[in-house]
Parts: structure tokens; sequence; C-alpha cells
């Protein structure tokens, strides 16, 4: 990573300008406040520092600097959203790429999504001249508007084998690329040909509205129906959903992701005013599809067809969105309709009536097990259910309404699930986020202590060096802030949010933002001062008694009695020490 470059973003770039862009702030009492938009929130709950350069929101927590703001809003990677700000600051970064595979790697990507954008433009104009008039008349057939036309970028490839691949090799491209990227398709003889002939071209874009892959849907009698982008370098099926770029700003709106299963569908709901909308492409709906959407919302509504394959497909991905914490609920729609043809034939009326009648998530999954699976498979079913939660506080989120749903009493439940739990191997990532939620809920004792020593440092920097001096590292005793300790000494006085994890960075700005509401002056902050000392000393007091103990039991056990007088010498000069003090 490039710290020069995000240190100068961030000096260059005020977090308050960037907010207001999607949000309404307002100066109260010396800073800004508006409505969170990571949350539900009306009420202003999110607090933003100009000066030191962090957000931080009173309602659901979520913090961090200008980077993550623009991460988080826009679905960004880290390193997407540095580039975005990068670019508008007029910044440029440098990347310390010494090893010579990844930079080439990224050269290929580069290459492939600049084909895209070609490729894009080629389908375009195919639609746009007078080889696409089947196709203009075949969206004009199926009442697909102008505007979404054109919002969703959709293209003609022409019946032409080697359309795309002259037209890319007249932009001086070669057509092996063009089959690496997964636009051009080769036979067994080594032939290259386009691989979309005679379709209605739907370009599947990224986050950053890059264009990755098309679908094209055949337009004349043909098979298949609908044929995708073979993976490349820069797509792989089952990572995006189509049209996400386009509805994630009013995803973090309504806080929802209406998901749906096909391309026709995702245009229709955008016409029809349900512009939340994204599509799962042809596959089961996986773990970062969701992961994806949950960066943008708190529920998902999922449109399935009413017949026995929908609702199988719907317990499926009921699951899988309930497993990643996010609520979702079950929309199914009458026999022999899509989303598609219910809209384009009753309208928004019609598609209502069917959001009317959506079901919770886990209820629609107690009723098919109910009503599908033997005991033992519901049983089975529950007891996978919760092992594979990862995150603890899940568990107990999820254990007493799935005891609920199934008529057991929550004990018995806890019981014959638990051996699954236990059984469970810890995978790296689980165990990772189980650490980190352990961790953010800092039951221990120790954790809680660490979270009172590690605040003052934060709230008066002042001291840190003094604090250096007295050893403070011997008084943390939980896991986590010995490591948080050494980056604020290293930064000090003030922190780099960049540096600290997520958790070190929530704990950070929750205690400068407290500091506003409470400030310790004179006499207050000495005597604050003066009881971590005292916790310093007597911490390190205890540790030099263990150390003696340790001593003198060894010097008893192998009989070295002036060791051992030594030893009691000391620890008596130790603990009447101690009771001075007290
Ligand atoms: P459908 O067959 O239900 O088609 O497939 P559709 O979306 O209603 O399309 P229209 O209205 O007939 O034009 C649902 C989705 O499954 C994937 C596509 O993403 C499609 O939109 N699919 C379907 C394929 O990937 N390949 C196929 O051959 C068929
Ligand atoms: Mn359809």
């Amino acid at each position: 990573m490039d710290r020069n470059g995000v240190e100068a973003v961030k000096a260059r770039i005020n977090i308050a300008d960037v907010i207001r862009r999607y949000v309404d702030l307002k100066p109260v009492s010396g800073r800004w406040m508006g409505a969170c938009p990571f949350h539900q929130e009306t009420k202003p709950s999110m607090s933003v520092n100009e000066e030191e350069g962090f957000f931080y929101c009173f309602g659901c927590q979520a913090s961090g600097d200008v980077i993550d703001f623009y991460q988080r809003i826009n679905g960004l990677e880290f390193r997407e959203a540095l580039e975005a700000l990068a670019a508008e600051a007029g910044i440029e970064l440098q990347y310390s790429q010494p090893d010579p595979q990844a930079k080439e790697q990224q050269r290929r990507k580069k290459l492939f999504l600049d084909m895209h954008d070609e490729a894009q433009e080629f389908f375009r104009n195919c639609l746009n001249h007078a080889v696409g008039e089947v196709a203009r008349n075949y969206l004009n057939r199926r009442g697909v508007a102008p505007e979404i036309v054109q919002a969703f970028g959709l293209g003609y490839s022409p019946d032409d084998w080697h359309g795309l691949d002259n037209y890319l090799r007249s932009r001086g491209r070669n057509s092996e690329d063009g089959v690496e990227a997964g636009l051009l398709s080769s036979n067994q003889k080594g032939n290259i040909y386009d691989r979309f002939r005679e379709r209605l071209i739907f370009p599947i874009k990224n986050l950053s509205g890059r264009v990755i892959a098309f679908g094209g849907r055949i337009i004349t009698d043909g098979e298949p129906k609908y044929l995708n982008s073979s993976d490349s370098p820069i797509y792989k099926k089952g990572d995006h959903l189509y049209g996400l770029d386009v509805a994630r700003q009013s995803m973090t709106r309504t806080r929802r992701a209406l998901l749906t299963e096909g391309y026709m569908d995702v245009l229709s709901l955008h016409q029809f005013g349900y512009t939340d909308s994204c599509g799962v492409l042809g596959t089961a709906l996986t773990k970062d599809q969701v992961k994806r959407l949950a960066g943008f919302c708190s529920r998902v509504d999922l449109v399935f067809d009413g017949d026995n394959a929908g609702r199988k497909a719907a317990l499926k991905s009921s699951r899988m969105i309930l497993l990643q914490g996010v609520a979702c609920r079950v929309v199914l729609l009458p026999d022999g309709e899509d989303v598609d043809s219910l809209l384009q034939e009753h309208g928004r009326d019609g598609f209502e009536q069917c959001l009317d009648r959506a079901q919770d998530g886990l209820s629609f999954c107690f009723d098919y097990l109910g009503r599908e699976f033997a005991p033992r498979e519901i049983m089975d079913w529950a007891r996978n259910f919760l092992s594979e939660l990862s995150d603890q506080s899940l568990r107990a989120y999820y254990l007493p309404r799935i005891a609920q749903g199934l008529g057991l009493a929550e004990a018995e439940l806890r019981l014959t699930a638990g051996a699954a739990i236990d059984r469970k191997p810890p995978s790296g990532q689980v165990q990772v986020a189980a650490q980190s939620s352990q961790q953010a809920r800092s039951t221990g004792k120790e954790d809680k202590d660490d979270r009172y020593f590690m605040k003052f440092p934060i709230q008066y920097p002042e001291y840190i060096p003094a604090l250096v001096e007295q050893g403070f590292e011997n008084v943390l005793s939980s896991q986590w802030a010995p490591a948080f300790w050494e980056k604020l000494v290293a930064t000090q006085p003030r922190a780099d949010l960049t540096r600290l994890n997520q958790y070190e960075k929530r704990f950070y700005i929750q205690c400068r933002e407290e500091l506003r509401e409470n400030t310790l002056v004179g006499k207050e902050l000495l005597d604050e001062w003066e009881h971590i000392c005292n916790k310093i000393a007597a911490g390190q007091q205890k540790m030099t008694v263990e150390q003696l103990k340790q001593s003198l039991k060894e010097a008893q056990q192998t009989g070295d009695m002036h060791k051992v007088k030594e030893c009691l010498q000391a620890l008596n000069d130790c603990l009447g020490r101690e009771n001075e003090q007290h």
C-alpha cells in the first residue's frame, strides 16, 4: 500500500465535503451531524469530525476515516476507494510492486477491462444502427423503455462470426487476448470466433462501474436462451450481481435489496420504480454475493416463482442470507408469472400484492421444512444452520428463534445443536470472525481493564511519552491492547487510522468522540493520571512478587539456602512497600 498516497489523500480531501454528498450535514456545537446512511435513520446520529478526519454513528457504531466512508457507501474495496479519491484530489499513487508477476497480472487485467469497454462500444453501436433493428424491435415488443436501455447500456451482437473479433483487431487487440478475456471463443482447431451472435447484450459491471462480462439473450430461435461470458481474470461467476452498480445508491437509501433471478426481471423492476433491485445471474446465490449486498442493505427481499422449484431455491437462498446475519423476506409469484411478465401485465399494483404477502425468511424456512421434510431432516437442518454460524452473537440471536419455530425448548435445542457446534473445525476465516467479535464484545475482565487503560492515552496523547517511560505496556493484559499501544506510540500524538484494524479504529474513534462530551481538566486530569500511575506501579509490583515467588521456589528445590534468604528478604521488602501504599 502506498502510505504516502493514503496520507496525501486524507490531507487533501475534506471528510465533511465527501460525506455531504450523501448526507445532509448540519453544524451542532462545533461539529457536523447528519442522518447515518448505514442504518435506517432519520435523526442526526452521525457525527463528522473534520479536524481529526473521522465519522462516527452513535446509532450503529459505523465509524472510520474518509476512505472507510467512501468505501462503504459505494461498496468498494479499499484500493478502489483510495484510487477514486486520489483521482479526485489529483494525487498520483505510487504502487510498490516489486513482484513482476503481480505487475504483469495487473497489466493483463487492465487490458481486459479496456477490451470490455471496446466490446461494449461495439455492441451498443450495433444496437443503434441498421443491423440492430431486430433487437430494437425485440426490446419494443417486451416494453423496455429507452431510459432503461440507456441506463443498463444494452447492446446487440449481430449475426456475424467475426463482428467483435474484427472490431477488436481494428483497435489493435489480438484475438487470443479476446478469448482469455472471455469475449471470444475458440474451437478445437484453434479457430477463434465471436462468442455472442444474434443476441441482446447485457453488460455486467463491477461496483466501480467497469464492464467485466456480458450476458446475451437469444432473440431468434436457438439455444441456449442465455449465454454469459466465460470466467476470466476479471470475472468470476457467482461473485457479482447484475445491476448492483445501478441499484446500490437506492439500496443505501431503502436499506433493502430486491433480488431476482433474471436479466429482464431486473430491467422491469427498475423501469417500474424498484430501483433497489438486482439479479443473481443464473447460479445459486453465493456467500460472496450476500456479503456484497450486506454492505448496502440490512434486508434482502427474494423474489421467486411460487412453484416447487422456486420454493426450494428460496429455502437455499434465505438460508444463505440469514447465515450472514442479514434479514430476508421471501416473495412468491403467482404460478406461471415472473417479475417481468407480472409488471408488464399488471403494473406496480400486481407486484405490490405479492410484496404484501411476503413472508419473513426464517418463518418461510420453518413452513417449508415442516411441509416437505421429515422430523430428523428438520433437526439436521437446524443443527447445520447453527453450526455454520461464524459469529457467537448471531448464534445467540438465532437459537431462541429457531427453537420457537420448531416448537422446542431452547435448552433442548442448545443441547442437541451444541455437539454440532463444538465439533466444528475452526477454519481460518471463521476463526478470525469469531475472534474479532469476541474482542468487540470484550466480556472478560482483561478486556475491560485494557479498555480503561487504553482510553487514557487515546484521549490525552500528551501523556504518551510519560506512559512509555513508566512501562505502560506491562499493565496491558488482554490479547489486543499491546499491539494497539505500540501503534499509538509509533504515530503519536495522533493515531494513523489506516494502520488500525477495524476494532482498534472503532474504539479509538469512540474515545475521541467521548472526549468532546467529557474532557478532564486541571485537578481531575491529574487525579486520573495519578490513578493510572498507581495502577502501573501495582501491576509491576504484582509481577515482581510473582517472579520472586518463582525464584524462591526454585531456590528451595535446589537447596540454595543463600538464594532462598535473598528471595525472602526481597519479598518482604516488596510486600512491606505494598502495605505502606494501602
Ligand atoms: P429464465 O429462463 O427464467 O429467463 O431464466 P428470464 O430471465 O425470464 O428471461 P426471459 O424473460 O425469458 O427473457 C432466469 C435467468 O437464468 C439465467 C439468466 O440469468 C436468466 O435471466 N439463465 C437462464 C441462463 O444463464 N442461461 C439460460 O439458458 C437460461
Ligand atoms: Mn422472463
